[in-house]
């Protein structure tokens, strides 16, 4: 998304006042600090990759898996189109909303809205802001998951919007360094899986279209569109996009892993995204789009193209794209034109043979079904004039169709929905380290609060850059939000203290504490606790320089710590985060609040004084350096070739924990890792085939459904365990499960895997029994001879426990003899 922002770095072409918001992360984050640079891999010694075979026809719809009416009434409506207006309604027009299909008003069709984003309405005044992707993932929570999902898409629906461009399994988090992880979920395919599947659900229970984004293996911002030649309107390429070169074990178990999540809850899109794949652009790669999504995953919906991602008309819809956005009127590069390789060139490719019928039809009838299928026919709310001027994407002025507005403007969509958020906020918020009994806090009298992340936004509250003052609840581009208020740290914390008679010393300018010092400044006694407020910025288009928290946090932190025995850090982040400050002895705990919407404050105040428990754990892993990651961002290349950026998916299945495991590396906090006010234990982790002992080693090949065989589906194996509260305060337990597999797993298996996890409520001193049930996939691999997931012989063994690497009661299982 965001063609914008992506040309206009190229040039200043075309600096409209209403896109001059969007900037890079500013050098003064970061002083000194480059890219890492990272050598292209020498391609005359190691080409297994650069290749996409072609795979033709594109499958067509069938609307199984409960949309065969909805595809009935979609068939329909096509046989009433004109040739034309078929083709534009595959092409996406400048208009109010970030994506545009043009209405049909001889037919009653009112066109299609498409907005951002993941965690509010881009475009939304009286809007709500939710919890972020990553805070959500971080909760572990799936009702959570759901809440969150449906409550977000009842906003979008007062607003008029019929698609939701979210959530997002893509990037995934192969690299920490990625700008845009915060929008989507965890750095893990199983998770990942779970929130793309409550998430979908909920937004189509609600009645918006969701759009499974981005399809698939992005996981670079840098160069994830081509460079083009200044002068030919940015058809010529200087170099083309990245490329990611992944293997084809790798990209089931890991990348495609949650789209099959995706699929399977019947998403009614699916956008392809801007990087190539093995070499041709993902939204002309004929084997991702044709083979793996509409064949293996059964794929019912339609393809649009990322904003800007489609450089073909005829090659990307054989290849099995239906849609192109933002469609006619497009900018290529640097230059707004009214060409689109859909819009008139594909009525003239339909005319003159080269594209069938019978594949645009098959096209539209995609786009229709799910519109039907949600009853978006019916009653459906009318576009918010009021989206239309905040809409950076398609500005008033490149407007050509006369849209026009009925109902209120401006309409107040948020209900109660903050009571919500800022329970979300407390579930997704991870204590990370609670030394000495510093929290909950008791009544602390003299409280001091540091940081530039503590107080308000005064540069205005909807800003898409990296403000220096104010808290850091939403991050930039196409996934930033319009806050309609934002509860600060500071002030849900100065109301919380007052009920105490508290002192509260405000210290807000990061330079000033680092330059100046504050002790001179501070009442002379020593302070009860110190809350220091740390942010990171990051954003779609740009990649992360540093892995550190921004504005000099680490010496805010230092100076801070030197002075307060009781320092408690708070941090507002992307995600991945270096901690060098964790090992002080006077940081006494560690909260990441991640980004947790227009509740920040409140919602923290709710952990820190021990209203609620915390529960969250780490969706990644937090590593003692940045030198500990792996898989580093293709960030420069140095030649001049078209083809020259290509990003070596080398480390295969070592993504995230997998890789630390599998090196035995130490880490400072683990993947699944979290603090809770109690403690708990688990015991008795015993499993139960669910139907026969002996299963066969390959699934039965039943007819594809969304998802894919829905024999992979199929629950094998049932594991139980018992947790207690062995503390003394109630709380949420996340049990976890993780499968190591056997030997006979082909190489490169990672040690253990994620394949269960639950939120379990237990009072003080009791026990529950959790349940894990493991479908036919968990314990299959991908097996690359046999095209199919294959269950593999000999001894599983499954992990209980409390994270990646604090497994409590272990078990083992066969299933293929
Ligand atoms: C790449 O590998 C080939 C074959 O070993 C070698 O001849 C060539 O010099 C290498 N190129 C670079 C840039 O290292
Ligand atoms: C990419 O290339 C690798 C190596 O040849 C292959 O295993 C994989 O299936 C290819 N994937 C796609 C989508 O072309
Ligand atoms: C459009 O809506 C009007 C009013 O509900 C109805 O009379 C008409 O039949 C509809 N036309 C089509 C093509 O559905
Ligand atoms: C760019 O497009 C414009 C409008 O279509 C056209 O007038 C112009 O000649 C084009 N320039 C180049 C260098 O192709
Ligand atoms: C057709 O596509 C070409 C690019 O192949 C583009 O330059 C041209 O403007 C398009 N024509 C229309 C009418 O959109
Ligand atoms: C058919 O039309 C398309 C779009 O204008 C064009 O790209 C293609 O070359 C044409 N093919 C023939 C055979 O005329
Ligand atoms: C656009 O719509 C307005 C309001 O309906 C109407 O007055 C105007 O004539 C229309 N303009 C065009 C170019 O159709
Ligand atoms: C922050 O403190 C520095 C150092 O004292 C000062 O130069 C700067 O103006 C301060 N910023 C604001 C916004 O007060
Ligand atoms: C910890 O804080 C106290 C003040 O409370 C200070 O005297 C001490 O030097 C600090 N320790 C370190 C290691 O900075
Ligand atoms: C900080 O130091 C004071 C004074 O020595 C002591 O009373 C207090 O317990 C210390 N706080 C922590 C959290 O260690
Ligand atoms: C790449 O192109 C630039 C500009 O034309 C030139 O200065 C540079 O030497 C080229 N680099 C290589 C490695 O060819
Ligand atoms: C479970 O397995 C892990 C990893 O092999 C081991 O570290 C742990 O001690 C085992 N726990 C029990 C209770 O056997």
């Amino acid at each position: 998304m965001k063609v914008l922002t992506d040309a206009m770095l190229l040039s200043g072409l075309l600096l409209a006042p209403s896109v001059s918001g969007s900037t890079g992360q500013t050098p003064i984050d970061h002083p000194g600090k480059p890219f890492s640079y990272v050598q292209p891999r020498n391609t005359s010694i190691l080409t297994p990759y650069g290749h996409s075979p072609a795979v033709h026809p594109s499958p067509k719809t069938s609307g199984k898996g409960g949309w065969e009416h909805a595809l009935a009434q979609a068939k329909e409506f096509v046989e009433k189109l004109t040739l034309e207006e078929k083709s534009w309604m595959a092409t996406g027009q400048p208009g109010p909303c970030v994506g545009n299909v043009l209405p049909i008003p001889r037919l009653n069709f009112t066109g299609l809205c498409l907005q951002n984003g993941p965690q509010c309405i881009e475009e939304g005044t009286y809007s709500s802001v939710f919890i972020s992707g990553v805070s959500a993932a971080a909760s572990w929570d799936r009702k959570l998951l759901y809440d969150r999902g449906y409550a977000l898409a009842e906003e979008h629906k007062a607003k008029g919007s019929h698609v939701i461009l979210g959530p997002i399994a893509g990037p995934l988090g192969r690299s920490p360094y990625d700008g845009r992880t915060w929008e989507g979920f965890a750095a893990d395919p199983y998770l990942t899986g779970v929130c793309m599947e409550e998430t979908i659900t909920a937004m189509q229970d609600a009645g918006v279209q969701a759009n499974a984004k981005h399809f698939i293996a992005n996981e670079q911002e840098t160069q994830r569109n081509p460079t083009y030649a200044p002068d030919a309107n940015a058809t010529t390429y200087i170099q083309d996009s990245v490329s990611s070169n992944v293997d084809d074990r790798t990209l089931h178990e890991i990348y495609m892993w949650p789209f099959a999540n995706a699929a399977r809850a019947r998403v009614a899109s699916f956008m392809c995204s801007y990087n190539r794949l093995n070499g041709s652009h993902a939204c002309q790669n004929s084997y991702a789009l044709n083979h793996l999504l509409k064949g293996e995953l059964g794929f019912q919906g339609y393809v649009m193209s990322d904003w800007g991602a489609t450089h073909s008309g005829v090659a990307s819809i054989e290849s099995g794209m239906d849609m192109t956005m933002p469609g006619g009127f497009t900018l290529y590069g640097e230059m707004w034109t009214e060409g689109s390789y859909f819009g008139k060139n594909l009525t003239a490719a339909v005319e003159n043979g080269t594209v069938s019928t019978d594949r645009l039809d098959d096209m539209i009838v995609r786009i229709m079904t799910p519109y039907f299928w949600l009853g978006q026919d019916k009653d459906y709310p009318s576009v918010d004039a009021s989206v239309g001027p905040l809409n950076v994407d398609s500005p008033l002025y490149t407007w050509l169709y006369n849209w026009t507005f009925t109902g209120p403007t401006n309409r107040d969509v948020r209900g109660n929905h903050s009571e919500m958020i800022r329970e979300h906020g407390a579930a997704s918020t991870v204590l990370l380290k609670n030394e000495r009994n510093a929290l909950p806090l008791r009544k602390p009298r003299n409280i001091v609060v540091a940081g530039n992340d503590a107080g308000p936004i005064t540069q205005g509250s909807a800003i898409h850059s990296n403000y220096e003052f104010g808290v850091l609840a939403n991050s930039g581009s196409s996934g930033s939000c319009r806050f309609s208020y934002i509860s600060t740290p500071l002030d849900a914390i100065t109301a919380r203290a007052r009920k105490d008679g508290a002192l509260v010393q405000t210290f807000l300018n990061n330079t000033q504490i680092t330059e100046e010092g504050m002790t001179s400044l501070w009442n002379p006694e020593l302070p009860d606790v110190c809350l220091v407020f740390l942010k990171a910025w990051s954003e779609e288009n740009v990649d992360r320089r540093s892995l550190d928290l921004d504005w000099n946090a680490n010496a805010v932190v230092a100076e801070v710590a030197k002075n307060c025995n009781n320092t408690i850090v708070v941090t507002h982040s992307t995600g991945v985060n270096v901690m060098p400050f964790a090992d002080h002895p006077n940081v006494t705990a560690i909260l990441a609040a991640h980004y947790p919407g227009e509740e920040a404050g409140n919602s923290l105040v709710d952990l820190l004084y021990g209203d609620v428990n915390p529960s969250a754990k780490l969706p990644y892993v937090i590593a003692y350096n940045e030198s500990d990651y792996n898989a580093p961002l293709t960030t420069d290349v140095l030649t001049n070739g078209t083809y020259d950026w290509q990003s070596w998916f080398d480390e295969k299945l070592e993504v995230g924990y997998r890789y630390f495991d599998a090196h035995n590396l130490p880490v400072r906090y683990e993947f699944g890792f979290g603090l809770s006010y109690t403690t708990f234990d688990l015991a008795s982790l015993t499993g139960k085939a669910v139907a026969t002992a002996n299963l066969s080693a390959l699934p039965a090949q039943r007819p594809i459904q969304p998802g894919g065989n829905p024999a992979l589906w199929e629950k094998v194996f049932t594991l139980t365990a018992v947790v207690t509260n062995t503390g003394t305060v109630d709380g949420h337990a996340i049990p976890q499960l993780y499968v190591a597999f056997p030997k006979s797993t082909p190489a490169g298996t990672p040690p253990s895997q994620l394949r269960g996890f639950d939120k379990v409520w237990v009072p003080a001193g009791e026990t529950k029994t959790v349940t894990f049930d493991l479908m036919r996939r968990d314990v299959s691999y991908w097996d690359v001879v046999a095209q199919d997931w294959r269950i593999p012989t000999g001894q599983f063994t499954f992990h209980a426990g409390f994270s990646s690497r604090d497994f409590r009661a272990n078990t083992t299982a066969s299933f293929v003899r």
